[in-house]
């Protein structure tokens, strides 16, 4: 039984989404997690995660392991106990692999988890629900990342764009007009968890304040929707160089993403920002299709370790 899930990137109001700001979200197709499992002659619950280095029978693991805690979890939301003896052999093989980078904000973590959910309940006979795959996935985030908002499991389970408010039932987005966002990888890997708990410490040192950025934020997430929606998505360059520079007083930017973002908005992107918890991993950059592979090219020049480019339809 296979199952695959896509990275995603956040356009605009990522943490303000922590504090019940709206936020817009996208999957990123070009890479995505896959889990398939197998009938196994050995005894025991095999898990291979070559990207993680992981080669392991699940009761060696302990419980908080990130992809032992996604097993666990779905066994008891199932009801199963063992669930051994289900298929032809004595155990199992899980094969997990991934393309979307580790702690790089697109979502790597979410997207394992939605894979190997749908993967490993399928083949127990017990498929589940795009919205119990999502109410799982959410479980398990919150086991890794403190507070998270559920915007990156939501996104990644529907896979589709989404206008996303913390436990607000999902709405999705259209696109009037098409548009190309190069993403850029800094290369450094950044925990969530940790800039959204210095966030959080900042918050409730100084509550109006940042009150008052995340309000900022929210309006730029308003008029961004309006402007994909009616097919202006040009207006989104000048919206993202703001939420940039909000996110760089959350203290969430860095040396290394700033110098994407100025070099990506030198080659001739529209605008330009910090994508997902910050710190580290990824940038986006909005870009004429035409100009694409050259703000590409000025990442790569500018440190990027890898760049993607998508288009948002
Ligand atoms: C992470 O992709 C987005 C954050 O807003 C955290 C969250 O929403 O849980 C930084």
């Amino acid at each position: 039984m296979k199952a695959s899930a896509p990275g995603k990137i956040i356009l605009f109001g990522e943490h303000a989404v922590v504090y019940g700001r709206p936020a817009l979200a996208v999957p990123v197709t070009q890479v995505h997690a896959d889990v398939e499992v197998l009938d196994s002659a050995r005894h025991g619950i095999w898990i291979h995660a070559p990207i993680i280095d992981l080669h392991a029978e699940l009761t060696s693991l302990p419980s908080g392991h990130p992809i032992a805690s996604v097993i666990l979890k779905l066994f008891s939301t199932l009801g199963i106990s063992s669930p051994l003896g289900r298929g032809q052999g004595e155990g199992l093989e899980i094969n997990i692999s991934s393309t979307i980078p580790v702690a790089s904000g697109l979502g790597s973590g979410a997207a394992v988890s939605v894979a190997l959910i749908r993967a490993l309940s399928s083949f127990l006979f017990h498929s589940l629900s795009d919205d119990e795959v999502n109410l799982l996935a959410y479980e398990i985030e919150k086991l890794h990342h403190g507070r998270p908002s559920g915007i990156d499991n939501t996104v990644i389970t529907y896979n589709m764009p989404v206008y996303f408010i913390k436990g607000q039932p999902i709405e999705t987005f259209k696109t009037g007009k098409p548009f190309t966002i190069v993403i850029g990888d800094t290369g450094i890997p950044a925990l969530t968890k940790e800039s959204v708990g210095d966030v959080r410490r900042l918050w409730l040192g100084n509550t109006n304040h940042f009150e008052n950025i995340f309000n900022e934020i929210a309006q730029i997430v308003l008029i961004a929707r309006r402007s994909i929606e009616s097919g202006k998505p040009e207006l989104l360059g000048e919206l993202m160089d703001h939420n940039h520079s909000l996110l760089q007083e959350l203290t969430v930017s860095s040396p290394e993403l700033d110098q994407l973002v100025i070099a990506a908005r030198q080659a001739g992107a529209l605008g330009a920002k910090l994508s997902g918890g910050g710190r580290g991993g990824n940038m986006i950059a909005l870009t004429d299709q035409a100009k694409a592979e050259s703000v590409a090219g000025a990442l790569i020049s500018a440190g990027a370790k890898r760049t993607i480019i998508t288009e948002i339809s």
